[in-house]
């Protein structure tokens, strides 16, 4: 295993990427939208600048190891892994992973970062649903310590186990658990962050107020609008919409999250969210 691919250089895709140059693999990040690209550069550069674990040379090293692609065919015609990153829609992703199944090798694992979509269905999407899996990183992927793995119906032992190495060789922690809508992460967080919504709009308290709350009562290291303005409020509430498909009422977005996507607030990507980011530098947090 030498060659990584990930498609969608946004949010999680560019904190992938660095991850696996950072672990020494060869990396290829592709993404449709050249100045995704472009600021997905400039950040990994200054996670690079930023790293203290790796020597000067491992860091020279690790950045030319990573190569901004535009074109699909190219990034994933080498690939041994295929890390999929782009939005959680499944015609998107069901478009990622047709391109993969015509251009990759035909021993390459297919992963889809996807929070909360079934693994199973995205491999029928291919010929080889025993190479496909789901590989959840979080945000922010250069300093959570995670990877939840979920295998799909036909995933084979030899994918797991590759996808185990890889987590290991870039220092994560991995739990493999059964795939039902959702996983373990993203069902429990969909709850809590839509909560907080609902206590927002009946006015129990400010944003500051409710996250205060929930990080010193409640011991959590952020509170749950720092979180979604991390995550996307974009990215909350697809996630909301196919958990209520899914799972039932419970899941029902919270009106006011919806309110705030359709005025595009949606967090620090944005410039503003629950919070308001737009006096800040554009960081990597
Ligand atoms: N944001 C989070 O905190 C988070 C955490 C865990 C998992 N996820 C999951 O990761 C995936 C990506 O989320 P994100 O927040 O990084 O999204 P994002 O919107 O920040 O980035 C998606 C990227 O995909 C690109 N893209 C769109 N269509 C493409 C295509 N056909 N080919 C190549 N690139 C394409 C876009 O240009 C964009 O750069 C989603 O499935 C999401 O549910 C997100």
């Amino acid at each position: 295993m030498e060659n990584v691919t990930v498609v969608g250089a946004g949010v999680m895709g560019r904190g992938i990427a660095y991850v696996c140059a950072a672990g020494g693999f060869q990396v290829q990040l592709v993404d449709v939208n050249a100045s995704q690209l472009e600021q997905a550069e400039n950040e990994i550069n200054k996670l690079f600048d930023k790293n203290k674990k790796l020597t000067e040379e491992q860091i020279q090293k690790a950045r030319k190891s990573l190569k901004y692609v535009s074109e699909m065919e190219k990034g994933m015609e080498m690939a041994d892994l295929i890390i999929e990153a782009v939005p959680e829609k499944i015609e998107i992703k069901r478009s990622v992973f047709e391109t993969a199944d015509r251009y990759a090798k035909e021993e390459a694992v297919l992963a889809t970062n996807t929070s909360t979509m079934s693994p199973t269905e995205i491999g029928s999407f291919t010929s080889r649903p025993e190479n496909v899996i789901a590989m959840h990183f979080f945000n922010p992927v250069h300093k959570m310590k995670l990877i939840e793995v979920i295998r799909g119906l036909e995933t084979s032992d030899e994918t797991v186990a590759t996808i185990e190495n890889v987590g290991e060789q870039i220092g994560k922690e991995i739990v493999v658990v059964n795939e039902f809508p959702g996983f373990v992460t993203s069902r429990i967080s969909a709850l809590v962050g839509n909560e907080a919504f609902y206590m927002l709009q009946e006015g129990v308290g400010s944003p500051e107020e409710i996250d205060k709350a929930i990080k010193l009562g409640l011991n959590y290291p952020m509170g749950p609008f720092e979180l979604v303005d991390l995550v996307g409020l974009d990215a909350r509430l697809n996630n909301m919409k196919y958990l209520h498909a899914k799972l039932g009422e419970k899941y029902r977005p919270a009106p006011l999250l919806e309110k705030y996507v359709k005025a595009g607030r949606l967090g620090r990507k944005s410039g503003k969210g629950v919070y308001d980011y737009s006096q800040e530098p554009q960081t990597s947090k």
